[in-house]
């Protein structure tokens, strides 16, 4: 396998914003790619506790209208239309990944080592993104546009009753996804010069 083939799918990963419902992929397919990443992904100790959710069509749209109810009952009524805009861009993709950790795990490990017990929680949110960046750059390098959100904790009541999530996994992330309709915007890239070095050789 060329290395260089990950590399070009690092580099072609990217917020996309404007999604829609036309996905390359078959929704199985799709679905395919993130339970390959939650079998593949590391985790500290093998611990393995994310836990990952995929909505498809009108439960994804449900997701996100939960999230307008909950701001409008927060956010000004004649400050709502940037919120409601946004939210209405992610309702119209195809679907959303959500990433949960399962605190029964986390505590589990803590109770088991407990030198390591204040790293447990910080180990779980490295697992968490690896989980995240994995499921992104797979659907991305399959055609697939995503952008990553945080709508935790407002959601999370709602996500939880709706889709039976046990009282043990905390929400972390939503990845939206969907078919391309507009690419991303220009990328400003800092100068590496001071972000990376190398000792020896
Ligand atoms: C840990 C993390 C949290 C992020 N949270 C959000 C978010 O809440 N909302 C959002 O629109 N983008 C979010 N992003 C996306 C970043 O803004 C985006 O990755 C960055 O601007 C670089 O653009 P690119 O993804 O196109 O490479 C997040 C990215 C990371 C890595």
């Amino acid at each position: 396998m060329s290395y260089r083939i990950l590399q070009q799918a690092a580099e072609t990963r990217r917020s996309i914003y404007a999604l829609n419902k036309q996905l390359p992929l078959s929704a199985a397919e799709t679905a395919q790619i993130v339970e390959h990443a939650v079998k593949h992904t590391p985790s500290s100790f093998n611990s393995q506790s994310t836990r990952v959710v995929v909505l498809f069509g009108t439960e994804h749209e449900k997701l996100w209208q939960f999230a307008e109810n909950t701001l409008r009952a927060i956010v000004p009524a004649d400050q709502f239309e940037p919120t409601a805009q946004k939210l209405a861009m992610f309702k119209a993709a195809a679907g959303t990944v959500l990433f949960f950790e399962d605190q029964n795990i986390i505590k589990g490990l803590q109770e088991q080592f407990p030198a390591y017990a204040e790293n447990f929680p910080v180990w779980a949110e490295h697992a968490d993104a690896m989980h995240q960046y994995a499921v992104w750059t797979t659907l991305s390098a399959a055609g697939i546009g995503a952008n990553l959100q945080h709508y935790n904790p407002l959601i999370d009541q709602d996500v939880a009753r709706e889709w039976d999530i046990p009282d043990s996994w905390t929400l972390r992330a939503q990845l939206v996804f969907g078919g391309v309709q507009a690419p991303a915007a220009e990328k400003a890239y800092e100068p590496l010069e001071g972000r990376f070095k190398v000792f020896g050789s």
